[in-house]
């Protein structure tokens, strides 16, 4: 059987930086509150109005990743694209990718598992290789929060820990034996949650799909029980983990780096001290970036990568949890 590996990876931020400073003049909210709840000093938030656009950052994240495999875009016969905000309510952001690539025709597929996203966008990707189905795949994480947040004292909680941004892996086949690739996933939904993270509207199960009354009362922002969410994350985080390392046969002592989505930087040292992990094995870039959901762990592994902490050989483990509730991990041995 072919075993699929990363051949390139890239991320794309919008280049607006909003400081919890910033953040302070639109709503009753402190640096200090930031930053001791969640570890975020800024986040990024895309200039829509001159197409910076949940496709077109997918589309720059992926250039960079094809440019590190060394591909031209007509090499790709495959596109997952994990958001849950896409530009369009349909289709999704895998169609208006193409046009920015100049690769219309290959198959094109959007994944809508929030924070989980991008893990369960990896392991199809792993599918369709192991298959023989295809050869290379563009597998993209990409969001716009901002357009879509209350940035009103109402909507603080959620507002303050979500920024925009994009990253890309090229994964391709191999004929290699030698124990690289990606080695196995574990994806776990429980839509007994589904209210404890959600966007209400718009929503097919209404009729129209938006009305005034549901933009007056809120509905159309992200809202969550924070706290219930908290702990549930330190859970799972740490048993999906374990159940990747437990299905490869290796221990954390063998784990290289654990990059987990970047939720709450208190979720991620909650995680680490649970696990036992010295602080340098858990990446974090939360503090730049906020939470990108679908998008944080591409780009937290592109940079890894650019700062040594990821590199041939190496075992690395990624772990995400978020809306659904959903949650999965992917072991790789780079
Ligand atoms: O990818 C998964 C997605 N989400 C997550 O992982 C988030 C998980 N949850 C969390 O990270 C935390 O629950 C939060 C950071 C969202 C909140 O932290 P918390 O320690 O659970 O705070 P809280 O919600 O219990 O709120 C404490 C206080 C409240 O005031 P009172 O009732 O004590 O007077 C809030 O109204 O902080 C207030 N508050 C704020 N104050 C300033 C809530 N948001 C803000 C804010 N600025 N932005």
């Amino acid at each position: 059987m072919k075993r699929s590996i990363i051949k390139g990876v890239g991320r794309y931020l919008p280049k607006r930086v909003v400081t919890n400073f910033d953040l302070e003049k639109m709503m009753d909210t402190s640096d200090s509150w930031i930053r001791e709840r969640t570890g975020i000093s800024e986040r990024r938030f895309a200039d829509l109005e001159n197409g910076e656009t949940t496709s077109f950052m997918g589309a720059e994240a992926a250039k960079k990743a094809l440019e590190m495999a060394d591909m031209a875009p007509s090499d790709i016969d495959f596109i997952i694209f994990a958001t849950l905000s896409p530009d369009y309510f349909f289709p999704g952001c895998g169609c208006p990718l193409q046009i920015h690539l100049g690769i219309p025709g290959i198959g094109a597929m959007d994944i809508r598992n929030q924070c989980t996203g991008f893990l369960y966008a990896l392991a199809t990707a792993d599918q369709f290789i192991k298959t023989g189905m295809y050869k290379n795949i563009l597998v993209i994480g990409s969001e716009v929060h901002s357009s879509g947040l209350n940035m009103t004292t109402a909507g603080r909680d959620v507002a303050v820990l979500f920024g925009d941004g994009a990253g890309a892996v090229v994964v391709s086949a191999s004929d290699e034996n030698n124990g690289r690739g990606l080695l196995t996933h574990h994806l776990h939904a429980d839509g007994r949650f589904i209210k404890e993270l959600w966007v209400e509207a718009p929503g097919a199960r209404f009729r129209p799909h938006i009305t005034v009354d549901m933009i007056e009362n809120g509905k159309i922002y992200p809202t969550m029980n924070g706290r219930y969410v908290f702990k549930h994350a330190v859970t799972r985080f740490p048993e999906v983990i374990m159940e990747a390392l437990k299905a490869a046969n290796v221990s954390l002592e063998d784990v290289d780096i654990v990059i987990p989505h970047q939720a709450n930087q208190r979720i991620t040292e909650a995680v680490q001290m649970r696990l036992g992990l010295p602080k340098e094995k858990v990446f974090s870039n939360i503090h730049k970036y906020g939470n990108t959901t679908a998008a944080s762990i591409p780009i937290a592994m592109s940079e890894a990568l650019e700062q040594g902490l990821i590199g041939e050989g190496k075992l690395v483990c990624l772990a995400a949890f978020g809306s659904g509730f959903t949650w999965a991990s992917t072991l790789i041995r780079w």
